[in-house]
Order: C-alpha cells, then structure tokens, then sequence
C-alpha cells in the first residue's frame, strides 16, 4: 500500500478550516459552510476521475441541512463493494478540524492517491462524507435507509473515521476483535501502537447506521471528551487524567488541534487496509 503524505492531508484541514473562517466559524450541516465543505471536496474528486453524487438528505435530517457527499471508484467487482465514510458536518460552536476534519481530509486524500495509482481492482471502493452526524448520524441513516437490500449486502465492510488526530489521544479500533478490522489492526500493530477497543465511540458515529443493517463495520478513532487513563499514558504518551481531545466540540477545535503524528499513521492504515481489501495481489499477464 501507499505512504500518504501527511502534509497533504493537513492541506485539505488548512482548506476546510478557512472554509469555516468565512463562514462564522463553523461548518454545522445546515449553513454555507457546510455546502463549501461538499463543494471542495466534490471538486477534488472529480477532477481526479470519481463518478461523485450528492445525495439530499430528505428525511431525518435537520431541515436544511446540505447533501451527503458519494464517490466510487469505477473500477473492480461492483458485487464486493468495500466503504470508508466520515461526517464533513461539524458542530455550531466551532470549524470541527478534528471532529471530523481529520477523517473527511484522510479519507480525500486516500481517494486522491486510489486514483493516482490505479492499480487493478479486485472490489468496489465507495466513499461517503455525511451531513448532520451531530443532529443523531442522520445523514448516514439516510443513506444506509436509502439502499436496497441487494446494494446492502453487496457491502462488505464499512469503515469510518471520526475524530483520528486527537492531540492527547489513544489508538482505537471499533469492534478490534473482528474480522472487518483485522488489517486495520494489523497495520496499527505493525507500529507497536497496541490499539485498543473503541468503548468511548460505540453507538456514537455513522458506523451505527450501517450496523444496524447488519453491514460488517469497523474505523479508527483517537478519542473525543472521555480521559486517557495512566496505563494509556504509559503506552501512548500524553496526560493521563486529561480529554483525548480537550477541544472537544469547541471553538479551539482548528487545525492547531491536530496531532499530525497520528493524523499520519491514521492515514497510513486507511490506506493499507484499503489495498488489502479491495486492491488485486494478482500480477497482470503481458
Ligand atoms: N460522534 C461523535 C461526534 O461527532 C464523536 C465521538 C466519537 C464521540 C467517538 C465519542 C466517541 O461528536
Ligand atoms: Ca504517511
Ligand atoms: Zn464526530
Ligand atoms: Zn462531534
Ligand atoms: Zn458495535
């Protein structure tokens, strides 16, 4: 699998921070900010060759709240669809860098470098940014509502990013143990990081609305207002007794809240875990 260029990543957050810095500050679904975010990160994607949809969110959604945000790779088995998805919303208090800048630029990034490698294809690879998470996951709900029962069976895994560069966080995995997340946590082990189970995040992201159908689900996290314990510090670093994230939610929440070194290796392991998913090992006949 490819490095990605963390520096690449953290230009996509500079972007969206700027997006909210002429916007009020935020970018909640509902406001401009919002539908910049959608709009630059649609224009990245399709300049690099994705068929790109947005999908209005017509039921369960705070009313005006912009699109959810589709683009697939349109290459490889449409039957083995693999997802990775994070919500572009952030709360009204703040431009949400981290939450969830941090997994919207990873996952553009991945897309951008999927695209600049092409390499051949032995599944689908679908990514989702979704509006009005902080409402209730209602975007993602919306989508996962919206498929048939075929189109949702043909979904493999689905994978989401949610706060991944968290300044004192922890290396988390959502349902560590299974088998969705074994080259997630394969990636992460290979760095001795000794990821743990995501316990603060259960129930509380758009991974929940693909759960709910029975869709295979996993993601990284580095952790949002609960506090790193002294064995977490011990491994990880960082202040014990202290948030994962203490911009939680908060005006300070821009992009001097991003730890970059795990910003990188959050990447790094989409990217991985990506490659192994959906890329083919088989060497092409000349
Ligand atoms: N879903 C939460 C939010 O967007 C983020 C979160 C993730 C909170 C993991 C707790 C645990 O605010
Ligand atoms: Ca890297
Ligand atoms: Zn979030
Ligand atoms: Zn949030
Ligand atoms: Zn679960």
């Amino acid at each position: 699998a490819p490095d990605i260029d963390v520096t690449k990543v953290q230009a996509h957050l500079t972007e969206l921070n700027a997006i909210a810095g002429r916007n009020g500050g935020t970018r909640r679904s509902t406001g401009q900010g919002y539908r910049d975010s959608v709009a630059y990160v649609k224009g990245k994607l399709q300049a690099a060759g994705y068929t790109v949809s947005e999908q209005a969110c017509t039921s369960g959604c705070t009313s005006g709240a912009g699109p959810n945000l589709i683009a697939e790779w349109p290459k490889g088995d449409a039957s083995k669809v693999y997802m990775f998805g994070s919500h572009l919303d952030s709360v009204a208090a703040g431009p949400g860098i981290n939450d969830n800048g941090s997994g919207s630029a990873t996952l553009l990034e991945v897309a951008l470098k999927l695209a600049e490698t092409n390499p051949t294809m032995a599944a689908r690879v679908r990514f989702g940014w979704w509006t009005d998470e902080e409402q209730g996951l209602n975007g993602s709900d919306f989508y996962a509502r919206s498929l048939t029962s075929a189109q949702r069976s043909a979904i493999k895994a689905y994978y989401n990013f949610d706060m991944v560069a968290s300044r004192n966080g922890g290396y988390f995995i959502n349902h560590i143990t299974s088998a969705a997340a074994a080259p997630m946590k394969a990636y992460w082990d290979s760095l001795n990081l000794q990821p743990e189970e995501n316990v603060e995040g259960a129930g509380r992201s758009d991974d929940y609305s693909f759960e709910n159908y029975g869709i295979p689900t996993s993601g990284y996290a580095m952790g949002a207002s609960a506090r790193k314990t002294s064995a977490q510090a011990a491994k990880w670093g960082g202040t014990a007794g202290a948030a994962y994230d203490s911009c939680y939610h908060s005006s300070c929440d821009t992009t001097a809240n991003i730890n970059a070194t795990g910003l990188d290796r959050s990447a790094d392991g989409v990217a991985y875990t990506l490659w192994t998913q959906a890329v083919s090992t088989t060497v092409p006949a000349n």
